[in-house]
């Protein structure tokens, strides 16, 4: 049966893991994927995780089944998160969050769900987008098109084109969008411009899919859910993914979730059910460790300022970075301006660099970056920052 199976090609972002572990060079780099690392090098296993940690391993629980939708605690606290405590969402009954593998985890149980309930629909992503979006999506069944987002030229936005794209597209359609951190530009909407882009979609009656994979490394929490939180105040109903594992640094624990705002009490009631169904036939049930960790640090006060200052120091440092990154860039006598860095938000940066430059980097260097350009900021550290700067400006210059 496996005779006719063909070879599939590497995953463009996790793929670049193998090859970096099989790099054996001791200066080698990972500006691959989207993981964050402290200045030491290191992925940081946070302070409060670590006294949650502490506090579950007293308490002994058994580990039975978690409910078909999660941990309640854990679903409170992610919802809360994106929508305000004190939203009127969450009094209402007009939201409901189920518990997910992770941000990609609740994007794959939202497709299943919107191919049952908008079986013709099609879903639009940005150009560019995280490359699992369109993938994800096409395996769930939908035709994917993309909207125009990037302006290569300004390495800006281009809004203009964003909007005319949107605005071409037919009733129904499901827009995937970034609602902070762009994955893989770091350029963002402003929030007026983002005023406009919710009207268009609720204009064109397009149903929004907001990823909010990185919520905390643009400007802060709260400030990084303004945008679910501008389209919730515009009584749109939405799909909301989200993700704990960087902003946790608990990646391999798997923890997301899937946020819906519906129109009511009743319709939420209905919706879970289903929702659940297409969790119980995918993976029954979620996994208790890290979603009970990040329960335990959203629902206890000391706990969560913890967290808030230890996700602080992570964008800060990320920023501290891409200005090193420009200057020392400059320093080497590169004339490209690479000033738009410090503008971007989030982990990543669309450097620019072309598929060649990267290859060069890697080959020569081993550096590892996304075919596409994109860099992982946050790799970045004092020891290897004059090092990566020294590579870049090499494979431009030459
Ligand atoms: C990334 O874009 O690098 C991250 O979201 C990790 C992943 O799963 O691709």
């Amino acid at each position: 049966i496996f005779a006719s199976v063909e070879l599939a090609p590497r995953d463009p972002i996790l793929g670049l893991n193998e090859q970096f572990k099989a790099d054996t060079r001791p200066t080698k780099v990972n500006l691959g994927v989207g993981v964050y690392y402290d200045d030491a090098g290191r992925i940081p296993l946070l302070k409060a995780v670590r006294q949650a940690e502490a506090r579950l391993f007293e308490q002994a629980e058994p580990r039975n089944y978690l409910p078909i939708d999660g941990i309640p605690g854990y679903n409170n606290g992610a919802r809360a998160l994106l929508l305000g405590a004190g939203s009127p969402l969450i009094a209402e009954h007009r939201s409901l969050t189920v518990q997910t593998l992770g941000g990609t985890g609740a994007l794959k149980v939202g497709a299943d769900f919107l191919k049952q309930i908008l079986p013709n629909a099609q879903v639009a992503i940005s150009n560019p987008s995280w490359a699992n979006h369109q993938a994800l999506f096409a395996a769930a069944g939908f035709p994917v098109v993309s909207y125009d987002y990037y302006d290569a030229a300004t390495h800006g936005l281009n809004f203009d084109g964003m909007l005319a794209s949107l605005r071409a597209l037919p009733a129904g359609t499901i827009v995937v969008l970034h609602a902070c951190c762009h994955n893989p530009t770091g350029v963002d909407p402003t929030l007026e411009q983002w005023q406009d882009i919710a009207r268009t979609l609720q204009a064109g009656q397009l149903v929004p899919f907001l990823d909010i994979a990185y919520q905390g490394f643009g400007a802060g929490i709260e400030e990084d859910a303004a945008v679910v939180r501008l389209f919730a105040d515009l009584g749109m109903t939405m799909f909301i993914s989200s993700s704990f594992s960087k902003s946790f640094s608990l990646y391999g624990e798997r923890v997301g979730a899937l946020t819906l705002v519906t129109g009511g009490d009743e319709e939420s009631t209905r919706v879970l059910s289903q929702l659940k169904r297409v969790i119980r036939t995918n993976y029954s049930n979620p996994p208790t460790h890290g979603g009970a960790l990040v329960s335990t640090v959203l629902n206890t006060p000391e706990l969560y300022a913890l967290w808030a200052e230890e996700l602080a120091g992570m964008r800060d440092r990320i920023r501290a970075m891409r200005h090193q990154l420009v200057e020392k860039i400059q320093a080497q006598g590169v004339s490209q301006d690479f000033s738009f860095v410090k503008a971007q938000r989030g982990m990543f940066s669309y450097s620019g660099l072309t598929k060649d430059q990267v290859e060069r980097l890697r080959e020569e260097f081993g550096i590892y970056a996304v075919g596409s350009g994109r860099i992982c900021v946050a790799a970045l550290n004092s020891g290897n920052i004059d090092y990566v700067a020294e590579a870049i400006a090499r494979v431009i210059k030459a």
